[in-house]
């Protein structure tokens, strides 16, 4: 599909939230690095992102400004963006002292264009250190923030910069904003999830035909979706689902009953004692992880055989976190779709990644419009390692069979409580201490759990859930009641950041 809106991306932790942001208003949206700007083609609009860097560094990332000029359409610059555009423009940036981190007050002057729809005043989110100092001639200021300074500048028709983040929720009326320059653009809106879906089957028909296609399926949203796709463009498809032994209770049977439903079939491997063996006296969670993570690879190319075509269920912010700067996602997580042996097949042109244009709320879109089953296209994530990063410390079978029990009735308490559609994740951790109590008569030491449930919308950030004190108190009795070996149940109440969503 063709970009319509440019991102540039400087390095800014909210480059990805833009293009989600323009998405969202129904034009395709792509992210690409200052050096591949004359390399985007024509698109409708660009959007200079926020970074992290001083415009007036020596090895400051730049723009290519004649270029951009030429193109003749509308340019939006947001925070390093509007400073970098405001000195092509031949005005000034410094360092004024007047740093603001957080929420600021904007007034506005002019009610047209960029600001059409808007209060007089109203709530936006900042996150600078300098400072436009100077204007350019001709400039005009749209806005300014309650001491004075132009948040919000118009240089001439086509170019247009603001100092805050309108992609960012806390900026009461960033949508209306970023519509506003949308609006401005000569194309329509072209991101229909339809048309997407028909010009992607019809790609992949063409990749994969007279071709053996193997993926993995893990039951989950993006792996499902994948799957469904490649079954609609009429691949020949093998799908493949490792059974690790760290999965939830009954997740085997449920998804082969799930990919029924989908009329598929699932090659199950169970590979359960490979992954335990390999777990054993092991309590580093990285070093879990690369066990699980190899082991997996071993197990999928063991059965997968000779591969002519592997699918993967890559996403888009997995693409542009290996391609593109400012991005500490990529280091924080272990991803598995780009070890060795993939890297080998992607360069013998083995690997179709068909959602690497989607994010997530894409994914779930495009599986509504494949007739995907909501409560399929809803289910929470769940992380590859499984409960082995909810077993803390080391694992064992027996500590498995535990967590499981108590995971299933705290998922089954949420969906009949009609919490489950509301939460992001949720889940069960055990923890590696035991505490005193009372069963019976008689002294029990027992291990605790504790309860996890999560809002997100990318799990980049991540609030805890207000369960009220009834449901609270049901899933509590249960475990306590049903489940042997455990006498205290603890609910976690940290927010990511600091705390991760899993433990380990
Ligand atoms: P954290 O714990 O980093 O989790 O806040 C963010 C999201 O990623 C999932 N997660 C993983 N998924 N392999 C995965 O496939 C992993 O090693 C892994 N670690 C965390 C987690 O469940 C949450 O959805």
């Amino acid at each position: 599909m063709q970009t319509q809106i440019a991102v540039i991306d400087y390095g800014s932790q909210y480059s990805q939230l833009i293009v989600r942001r323009v998405r969202e208003l129904g034009y395709f949206s792509r992210l690409f690095l200052p050096e591949q700007l004359n390399s985007v083609g024509r698109p409708a609009g660009i959007i200079l992102s926020g970074g992290p860097r001083r415009v007036s560094d020596p090895d400051a990332p730049d723009v290519d400004f004649e270029f951009l000029k030429s193109l003749g359409c509308p340019v939006l610059g947001i925070c390093y963006g509007m400073q970098l555009l405001n000195c092509k423009f031949g005005g000034e940036v410094s360092r004024t002292g007047d740093r603001e981190y957080g929420p600021a007050i904007m007034r506005i002057h002019d009610e047209n264009s960029l600001m059409k729809n808007m209060p007089s005043e109203s709530r936006i989110w900042m996150s600078h250190t300098d400072s436009v100092s100077d204007l350019p001639e001709g400039s005009e200021v749209l806005g300014n923030n309650l001491k004075g300074q132009p948040v919000a500048i118009r240089w001439n028709d086509n170019f247009y910069g603001i100092q805050f983040h309108p992609e960012v929720s806390h900026t009461e009326h960033g949508r209306t904003i970023i519509g506003n320059f949308l609006s401005m653009v000569k194309e329509k809106p072209a991101f229909l999830m339809e048309k997407f879906k028909d010009e992607l089957l019809e790609s992949i028909a063409r990749t994969v035909s007279g071709k053996r296609v193997v993926c993995a399926v893990s039951g989950g949203v993006d792996s499902t979706v994948l799957a469904a796709l490649l079954k609609e463009a009429g691949a020949d498809l093998h799908p493949i689902f490792v059974d690790n032994g760290l999965l939830r209770k009954n997740e085997v049977e449920d998804v082969k009953g799930q990919f029924k439903r989908l009329d598929m079939e699932i090659d199950c491997v169970d590979a359960s004692d490979a992954f335990l063996k390999g777990l054993k006296g092991v309590t580093d969670p990285e070093t879990k992880r690369q066990i699980i993570g190899d082991l997996f690879i071993d197990t999928f190319f063991e059965k997968a055989g000779k591969l002519e075509l592997l699918a993967q269920g890559t996403l888009y912010p997995d693409v542009i976190e290996s391609a593109t700067s400012g991005s500490i996602a990529s280091r924080i997580k272990t991803h598995h779709n780009r070890v060795d042996r993939i890297i080998q097949l992607q360069k013998e042109g083995r690997i179709i990644e068909p959602l690497s244009e989607l994010f997530k709320d894409g994914v779930r879109e495009l599986g509504q419009t494949l007739g995907l089953p909501s409560d399929i296209l809803h289910r929470h994530p769940f992380p590859g390692p499984g409960l082995a990063v909810r077993v803390i410390g080391e694992v064992t079978r027996d500590k498995l069979d535990l967590l499981r029990e108590v995971d299933a009735i705290f998922i089954n308490i949420l969906k009949d409580t009609g919490w489950y559609d509301r939460i992001w994740q949720a889940g069960a951790v055990l923890l590696p201490v035991k505490s005193v109590g009372v069963k019976g008569d008689e002294r029990a030491y027992e291990h605790p759990v504790t309860l996890r449930a999560v809002t997100s919308t990318d799990a980049m950030t991540a609030d805890w859930v207000f369960l009220p004190h009834e449901v609270l108190t049901i899933i509590s009795n249960r475990i306590l009641n049903e489940v042997e070996g455990v006498n205290r149940i603890l609910y976690d109440i940290s927010t990511k950041p600091p705390a991760s969503i899993e433990w380990e």
